[in-house]
């Protein structure tokens, strides 16, 4: 192959229908059909309409994509999808699109994990990757913390979630404010306006928890007394100040999150940060980030808030490292597997 790779992705692990163009690190389409409003009424994704979406948008999103970036799907090198984690039928309809694609244009074809391309995207706009880099992981399904090198051959996790994800944990404080799903970008939105008026719990921070769980994380404390402190104002017959209560929650989100990356950074000696996921647009972790590491002497790398939450174009970023690395693509029997492992980057 004498050009870069021209790899095209498919992401369908949840309610977003993701189709991407790169090749090699440069980004030529991403376009996205999302379900969301389709999941709004009911508080959350519903595995069978998201299924039914990514079905129906799968054609005319390859289309649009393919248009964008101005290519014949016959031009494309290699075809990578996510094959887990994620809801199962969800993850099925871009598995066999992939598998549709690749045995129709006759090109390899690779299976990458989810968690992994929210890391490797980030290469579309910052370059490669500094060997090693700390990736600090924030999705809707999963909170990690993980040493990177070469993110092709594996990542090393140093600590997760012991209960609910960062993006888990927004979603329901912001349904117990009132506010719409997905909740992150309406707490962002509205404690923009609200001041951190409330010391809210941070988990596993104190001396004890640390002998354990030093770079672990866990959301589900803070809910339960988000949860409380909204019940009491609502019993005396207060208004929730919405926007202090946000502002408040997300202060306590962001400040473990940070806290514990660049306490691992230190730990291993690495001085390149990287944040992903969904809640790596959060305008605050963000800000936070960079304060706080530029102090602390960490870069941060955090790929602009369109490239977080989830896309085809991280799909097509880590398919494309894994052409240029020269790694093993595929079986055409790839499975979809549900809970795929953080540390299985390809099946
Ligand atoms: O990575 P992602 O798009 O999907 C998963 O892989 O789960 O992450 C979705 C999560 C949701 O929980 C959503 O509320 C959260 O990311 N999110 C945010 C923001 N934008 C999306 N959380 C906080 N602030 C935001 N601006
Ligand atoms: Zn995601």
């Amino acid at each position: 192959m004498t050009h870069e790779p021209l790899v095209l992705g498919i992401e369908t692990s949840c309610d977003e229908t993701g189709i991407g163009i790169v090749r090699g690190t440069t980004l030529l389409a991403d376009a996205v059909a999302s379900s969301v409003d389709e999941h709004a009424r009911f508080g959350g994704v519903v595995p069978e309409v998201a299924s039914r979406a990514h079905l129906e948008a799968m054609v005319p999103t390859l289309r649009r994509a393919a248009e964008t970036a101005g290519i014949r799907l016959s031009d494309v090198d290699a075809v990578a999808v996510t094959s887990g984690p994620g809801l199962a039928g969800a993850l099925l309809v871009g598995v066999a699109a992939a598998k549709a694609l690749a045995l129709g244009l006759d090109k390899p074809l690779y299976g990458v994990n989810h968690l992994a391309a929210h890391v490797a995207v980030d290469q579309l706009e910052h370059g490669p990757l500094p060997e090693p880099c700390l990736a600090l992981l924030v999705s809707g399904g999963h909170s990690s913390l993980l040493q990177v090198t070469d993110l092709t051959l594996g990542v090393d996790p140093m600590g997760a979630t012991i209960d609910d994800a960062a993006g888990e944990a927004f979603d329901k404080v912001a349904r117990l404010l009132g506010l719409p799903f997905p909740g992150g970008p309406h707490i962002d939105r509205v404690a923009a306006e609200g001041q951190i008026t409330i010391d809210f719990p941070r988990g596993l921070t104190s001396r004890r928890d640390l002998e354990r769980h030093r770079f672990d994380f866990s959301f589900s404390g803070l809910k339960t007394a988000v949860a409380r402190w909204v019940e009491a104002k609502e019993r005396a017959g207060e208004p929730v100040p919405v926007a202090d209560v946000a502002a408040s929650f997300q202060e306590a989100v962001c400040d473990v999150l940070v806290r514990k990356a660049l306490d691992a950074a230190r730990e291993r000696g690495i001085e390149d940060l990287m944040i992903g996921g969904g809640v790596a647009a959060n305008s605050r972790l963000r800000a936070m980030a960079v304060e706080r590491a530029a102090a602390a002497g960490v870069r941060v790398r955090v790929p602009r808030p369109g490239l977080c939450t989830d896309n085809g174009a991280m799909v097509a970023a880590l398919g494309a490292e894994m052409v240029a690395r020269g790694r093993t693509p595929s079986a055409l029997d790839l499975p979809a597997d549900s809970s795929l492992p953080v540390t299985t980057v390809l099946s």
